[in-house]
Formats: structure tokens, C-alpha cells, sequence
């Protein structure tokens, strides 16, 4: 429509090759080959000069507090045979402790669905890590968002195991600018708080591979992590460090897993013998002495426990040797044990701030943008034509929020917002959120110094109204704080009664009241996973900015003005209520996934309803099209989809190119899956040519092995998830059995 007439078609022939192939070729991953290779060679060598109580000392943490350098996990090195020791630190949205750059969170980080940028943070997390004295990150969070009211959706990477897989796989493969040793977590759904020591996640066959351990499996072979934390979890009845068929049958001989399983932070072992033949080989924290309970009155596991039980032969010596040369092969393969971290040093905050905005600025999503009478979107502003705008609410004149728990980190210059409830902490419930000191509304006002800027809290609703009515648009703040250990009651923006230590007043009934006065209302959100928004057709554009990280309130400035063109899109869907979701409430002890594959987006397509906002949602200043595509068959099954896609807009801007399948009737699937997504910025006019090479894997659904189906598959191209506005071709696939089980 109009794009042949405007395009200048470039010629520069784009190729995205997704790196994952099916379960055949990682079973047979060859380990004496390559970095792994030389790795497990030298790592043999120490293994055979290490006494019984030297090997024991690699494979348990020396308690909380051990670290020196502030680390949430320590394992003594040993001077001896110079094997450094570690210290781990969360990291999932920087470096969890002072002085480290708060990027945004991992959530937003996957709504840029950028994977170089993924890549780019993986790099930036690292050497902000060394820099700090640690040795490995513990950011790499990647269970499905089931359910969005989990406390630590914000830490995740979505609800799509392509999307999520490959976005971490970026992160993890960023990480090797420096000796740094990277994770996967949590091994597996761990995908609520509720009862999460001991909830036990019932799930058949086919949602488990093909959803849930699919992300796991995409970041494990692609991203090749150092480390794999199993959950605290149970899934199918077994704790999941204590999972025998999870840790040994699947990750490390069907997916060929060369390095070492990391439990999560106590309370995830119940049994030495059981985790030890499992396949856990660290226990984190760990202790000096198992025998001495720690100050919860926890015991560990993997010390003298694990000494007795090997004597007793209830752990074989083998097993235990296969536990430290694991951590030997990935201290080697990292590049650690030739260049151990040095003493802790600090980092670059101007780089660091500079680079949380360039990742605020890739994520932030455009989730609507009404055209006005004068047929001009309401967004972005433009600088002169703004005589007054009402700020509103969020503590937009002090910063934007994060979220709380490991994932967090501190702010460098202290709070500056102050708790609502005196004396609550982040051990505390109600807990207090962390801000950071950029101010949207200072961000605003520097771009148009002609402009009139009204700030109102929000806390006095009559203000905020007479604020809203004198001013040409209403720019109302809505923040969600969430948080590790607990789940959120629902998906409303919280209120002073469901999260009194941080909001002051109703936050939906704010919005609805200054979008009924407002000439024009914008509402900008800082939250942490999906909200509703009863007030939608009331208000005329919607911003999401998740947790924007220590340069947010800039960014979000950026895009309102325009400077930025928006290019984020959902990593989830966003419901119209709760009642959507795969289950009514978050219960503990049992959860059953009944609902299979009817998860995110899958379920509305295979129940053919409408979500609020859909996966993949994101709105740009500038317009995209796609031609239709050609698809071609390749090599063991592949297949190669090449489109051309067009910016038709006056802007400049970036579009993300989402490639689904739907496979034949008797494949038994949801109407569609992702398979395949490339992000391409684009100049007013200008054309490329896309190729992008899809591994069989990804057309495979589970029948105890992996099968492509035989019959006709059809490929969608476009921008959203609405496949109404998708270009489509079929292709004629035959079966295909992928895994050798
Ligand atoms: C969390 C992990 C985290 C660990 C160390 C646990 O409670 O589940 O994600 O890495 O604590 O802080």
C-alpha cells in the first residue's frame, strides 16, 4: 500500500540465522572439542592433583556474609592450586549493590525484543561485575510469565520461549567480554512466590518441553551459560535441585550441559543424597559446617553431609568429581582461573547512566496513540506547540520506581522518594520500592523551556483535577511495585490499600478522573508486569515504561517528545482482567498447569478472545510494511523465510520483525508460535530485504521426541502478533522425527 511508490529498496540483504538446531545435535555435542574442550582438558589435569577436602570446598558456598566484597555467595578458592574464589552477585538488572548502574529490568530489556541490545547489557552487566571484584553474575532469570502476577515477572524475560531463549542467550553471550561466569535460572517453573520453598508445579509433557524448558533449552545451547540454578520448586513431586530427570536425563545429557548446577539459595535441597545423584553440583549459600544450623535455623547440605555420604557410597566418588570438574572446565572456559578477578575497583557512572538510557530507550512500549480532530496523533508532542501540560502523579518530580528483591539494585545517591510506612524495608512486608533520581517532569520541561509545567502529586485528587483542566494535555504517572517473595493480588494499579508503603491514593480512579477533565490525557506506567486499565477508552495515549531503570525518567521524556521513536513490544499479553488468566488464583503447595499450552498468547488465539493489549503489541511514530513472504525449504528440515520490510512513515525508526507458525491441524498446537524475530531500524523510506534461517526445532512439537509435522505449516511476517495485519505464505513440510529418545 503506497510502500512501493516511497521505498528505495536499499539492497542490503539482512540474515538472521537462528542458531538453534534440534535435540540430535546437542546430544551429541562433543565435549573434547573446542574452548570446552581445552577447557575440560586442563580442568582434568587439577582435578587428578585435588585432595577429598579440597574438592569439597569447591562444591558448597561458605555461608551468607562469607563474600568480603558484599557477594550474596562465596566459594573459597584454593591458594594452593590457584583456583580463585568466587563471589556471586544478582545482577539481573545490574549489579545488585551500591554504586553499580540500575539499567532497567529484565522485562523491559525484553520488550525491545532487541537481541544485540540483550547482548550489549550482557557486556555491560559483566564489567560493571569485574569491576566490582565478582566473579559471577547471577542475572539470568527466564521462567515463562504464567502468570503475570507473579512477584518476579519483572525479572523475567516474557511469556515466549523464543523470545525469552534467545534474548538470553544474547545476554549470556554478551557476558564473555570479561572472565565472568553466567546463569540460567530458575531450572524450572518457578513461575509464582506463593509457597515457592515448596510448591509443587504439575505439568505434562508437551506444555514442559515445549514452552518452559524450550526457553531453557534455547539459552542453554545458544548462550552456553556457565551455571544453571535449579529452582526451589518441586515440579512433578520432586524438589526441582533433587529432579533427576531434569538436572541429568535433560540438561545435561539430551542437551548436553557442560557446566555446573547451582541450587537456589537454600531451602531448594532437602536431601544431600538426592541432589548430589540428581545432579546439583553447588549448594549456595552453603555453610562451614552442616551440623550448625545457620541463623534461620537452616542446616546445608553439601559439606560434611556430602563427605559422610560419599564414604558411606551413597554418593559415588565419581559423582562428586564430575561436580568440581564442572566448575574446574567453566573457571578455565571463562577465562577465571587465568585472570581472577582483582580487588574491587569502581565503575563509570556517566558510561553506565548513559548506556540504562540507551536500554530505557529500546523498551519502552506504545501501547496507544488516539488521532485527534485535527488529525494529528496525540503523541509525540512537539516542542512549540505546548503552551501547558499537567504532570500528574508517580513522583514524576523525584524519579521512576524498580522493583524489589535480589533482582533490585540500590540506588547510587539514596532514596528519593520516602516510604510511606515507617520502618518497612525490602525484608518487610508492605516492602518499599527503590526510585531513581531521574525525574520525567525535570526531563520534560528541559526539552521545552517555552512550556508551562503544573506538577501534582496525586495526592489530592481536586488539584490534580484543576491542574489537568487548565493545562492543554494531562500527563498522569502510574507505578507498580512488585517484588520476589510475593505475588500480587491482582493486576489493578496498586492503591494505598494494597501496597500502603508505596502509593498514597487509588491510582485508577486518579486516572479516571483527570481523563474526564483533561482536554487530553497520556498515561505514562512504570510497572513490572501487565496491569489493567479500566480506564482505557478514556484516555487518549498510553506509554509503557516498565522499571526504566537510573536514566527512566530521561527516556520516557524522549519518546513523549519524539526524540526517541518507540519500538518496544509486548514480551506479554496484557489482560483485560484476571479472569483471563490460566488460573483464577495463585494457590500453594499444588499448582496443576491444566491448561497445557494454553498459555499468554497461545490461549487467546486457541480461544479466539481478545486480550487487553496482545503479545507482540507496539506502536510506532513511523508506519512499517512487509511484503509478503517467500519461504524455502533448507538442509535437516530448516527452513529460510525472506520478506522485505519498509518504513512508510516520515520517521526514523525501528521495527521488529515477528515471524509465527502455524502448524497443520494434526500437529495438535495453539493457532500460532513465535519462531523467529529480528529487530531493523529504518530510515524514512527505506527498504531491506530480510532472510531469516529457521531450525527445524522450531517448527517440532513434543510426542516423547521432537516431530515436525508433516503437512502444510503456514509462516506469518509482521510487526504484531495480530495476524489480521500479517503477510502469510504456506509451506509443504514432511514429517520429521528430530530426537534420537
Ligand atoms: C533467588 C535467586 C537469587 C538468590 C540469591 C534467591 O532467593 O531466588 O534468584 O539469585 O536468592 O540472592
Amino acid at each position: 500500500m503506497g510502500s512501493r511508490k516511497h521505498s528505495h529498496f536499499t539492497g542490503l540483504l539482512i540474515l538472521v540465522a537462528a542458531t538453534f538446531s534440534s535435540s540430535i545435535a546437542v546430544a551429541n555435542t562433543d565435549e573434547s572439542s573446542g574452548l570446552d574442550g581445552a577447557a575440560n582438558t586442563r580442568a582434568e589435569a587439577l582435578l587428578e592433583k585435588m585432595t577429598q577436602e579440597e574438592k569439597l570446598l569447591l562444591v558448597h558456598g561458605a555461608g551468607w556474609g562469607a563474600s568480603p566484597i558484599g557477594g550474596i555467595g562465596y566459594v573459597a578458592g584454593i591458594p594452593r592450586l590457584r583456583i580463585p574464589a568466587i563471589s556471586y552477585l544478582d545482577s539481573a538488572a545490574g549489579p545488585n549493590i551500591k554504586g553499580a548502574t540500575p539499567l532497567p529490568s529484565p522485562l523491559a530489556l525484553a520488550a525491545s525484543w532487541d537481541v544485540d541490545l540483550s547482548v550489549a547489557v550482557g557486556g555491560h552487566v559483566a564489567r560493571e561485575l569485574r569491576t566490582l571484584g565478582f566473579a559471577g553474575g547471577l542475572g539470568g532469570g527466564i521462567n515463562l510469565i504464567r502468570e503475570p502476577r507473579n512477584g518476579r515477572s519483572f525479572e523475567y524475560l516474557g511469556e515466549d520461549p523464543v523470545l525469552a531463549g534467545e534474548m538470553l542467550a544474547g545476554r549470556i553471550r554478551g557476558t564473555r567480554v570479561v572472565p565472568m561466569l553466567a546463569v540460567a535460572k530458575h531450572f524450572a517453573l518457578n513461575d509464582q512466590e506463593t509457597d515457592r520453598f515448596a510448591v509443587n508445579a504439575v505439568i505434562q509433557d508437551r506444555p514442559l518441553r515445549e514452552l518452559y524448558l524450550r526457553a531453557f533449552e534455547i539459552a542453554v545451547i545458544e548462550g552456553r551459560p556457565d551455571i544453571v540454578m535449579c529452582a526451589y520448586n518441586q515440579v512433578n513431586g520432586e524438589k526441582s535441585c533433587e529432579n533427576k530427570h531434569l538436572i541429568t536425563d535433560i540438561l545435561k545429557r539430551e542437551w548436553g550441559f557442560p557446566g555446573y548446577v547451582q541450587s537456589d539459595w537454600s531451602l531448594a535441597i532437602n536431601d544431600t543424597v538426592k541432589a548430589a545423584v540428581a545432579g546439583t553440583d553447588e549448594e549456595q549459600p552453603g555453610s562451614l559446617n552442616d551440623d550448625k544450623p545457620d541463623q534461620f535455623g537452616l542446616s546445608s547440605k553439601f559439606n560434611q553431609s556430602l563427605a559422610r555420604a560419599v564414604q558411606h557410597g551413597s554418593v559415588a566418588q565419581s559423582r562428586l568429581d564430575d561436580m568440581v570438574l564442572r566448575k574446574l572446565r567453566m573457571l578455565y572456559r571463562s577465562g577465571l582461573m587465568d585472570s581472577p578477578p582483582a580487588a574491587p575497583g569502581r565503575i563509570d557512572e556517566s558510561a553506565g547512566d548513559q548506556f540504562a538510557l540507551r536500554v530505557a530507550q529500546d523498551s519502552i512500549v506504545l501501547l496507544k496513540n488516539d488521532v485527534g480532530a485535527d488529525r494529528a496523533p496525540v503523541l509525540p508532542f512537539t516542542r512549540g506547540g505546548l503552551g501547558s501540560v499537567a504532570v500528574i502523579g508517580g513522583h514524576a518530580d523525584a524519579g521512576v520506581i524498580s522493583g524489589g528483591g535480589s533482582a533490585q539494585v540500590p540506588p547510587r545517591h539514596g532514596e528519593v522518594v520516602a516510604c510511606r510506612t515507617p520502618g518497612a524495608n525490602i525484608l518487610t512486608i508492605p516492602a518499599c520500592a527503590n526510585w531513581y533520581a531521574s525525574s520525567p517532569l525535570a526531563a520534560m520541561r528541559a526539552k521545552s523551556p517555552g512550556t508551562k509545567f503544573i506538577y501534582s502529586s496525586g495526592d489530592d485528587l481536586n488539584e490534580a483535577i484543576a491542574a489537568a483542566e487548565k493545562a492543554d494535555v494531562a500527563v498522569v504517572f502510574a507505578t507498580q511495585y512488585v517484588m520476589e517473595q510475593r505475588d500480587l493480588p491482582s493486576l489493578s494499579l496498586p492503591d494505598n490499600r494494597t501496597d500502603p508503603a508505596n502509593q498514597g491514593y487509588d491510582q485508577n480512579a486518579l486516572i479516571e478522573a483527570v481523563a474526564a477533565r483533561a482536554k487530553r490525557t497520556v498515561v505514562v506506567l512504570e510497572t513490572g508486569t501487565a496491569v489493567t486499565m479500566p480506564w482505557l477508552s478514556k484516555v487518549n495515549a498510553v506509554l509503557e515504561a516498565w522499571y526504566p531503570g537510573n536514566r527512566g525518567g530521561q527516556a520516557i521524556a524522549d519518546v513523549l517528545f519524539g526524540d526517541v521513536d518507540p519500538s518496544g513490544k509486548l514480551p506479554l499479553t496484557f489482560p483485560n482482567s484476571e479472569k483471563e488468566l490460566p488460573q483464577a488464583q495463585i494457590t500453594p503447595s499444588r499448582v496443576v498447569y491444566d491448561e497445557g499450552l494454553l498459555m499468554g498468547y497461545r490461549r487467546y488465539d486457541a480461544l479466539r478472545t481478545k486480550p487487553l493489549f496482545a503479545f507482540g503489541h507496539g506502536l510506532s511514530y513511523t508506519r512499517f510494511a512487509f511484503s509478503a513472504p517467500q519461504v524455502r525449504k533448507g538442509g535437516n528440515g530448516d527452513i529460510t523465510v525472506r520478506f522485505r520490510m519498509t518504513n512508510v512513515g516520515k520517521r526514523a525508526g525501528a521495527e521488529v520483525a515477528q515471524v509465527y507458525a502455524a502448524l497443520p491441524a494434526s500437529a495438535g498446537d495453539t493457532p500460532k508460535r513465535l519462531v523467529a524475530f529480528t529487530k531493523v531500524n529504518l530510515r524514512p523510506n527505506e527498504a531491506r530485504q530480510i532472510e531469516i534461517s529457521i531450525p527445524a526445532a522450531r517448527l517440532a512439537v513434543w510426542k516423547d521426541g521432537w516431530e515436525v509435522p508433516e503437512g502444510e505449516t503456514k509462516i506469518f511476517v509482521g510487526g504484531s502478533s495480530d495476524l489480521r495485519d500479517a503477510k502469510t505464505a504456506p509451506i509443504l513440510l514432511q514429517a520429521l522425527r528430530l530426537s534420537s529418545n
